[in-house]
């Protein structure tokens, strides 16, 4: 697996509408996983795209609308 960048969107829109959950779930997955390593997390700012939120972006790729199950599945995805 090569290192992840994941930035979560943290601005009150995004945060709000499901990025609090969205990154407790990112935590959890590093952690359940071991990936401390392999996964950089950080979060930004309002990017002003709010209306398409949540926003999460993974190795500048952006991701909208994120939900838990969504998240599973993007996850999985850069196995
Ligand atoms: S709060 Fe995330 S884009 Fe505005």
């Amino acid at each position: 697996m090569s290192k992840i960048n994941i930035t979560v969107c943290m601005g009150s829109s995004c945060f709000a509408r499901g990025n609090d959950r969205n990154l407790e779930f990112i935590e959890n997955y590093i952690k359940d996983n071991g990936l401390e390593a392999e996964i950089d997390l950080s979060g930004a700012r309002c990017e002003g795209k709010c209306a398409t939120g949540p926003n999460i972006t993974i190795n500048g790729t952006e991701y909208h609308e994120v939900d838990e199950d969504k998240l599973q599945e993007i996850l999985a995805s850069y196995k």
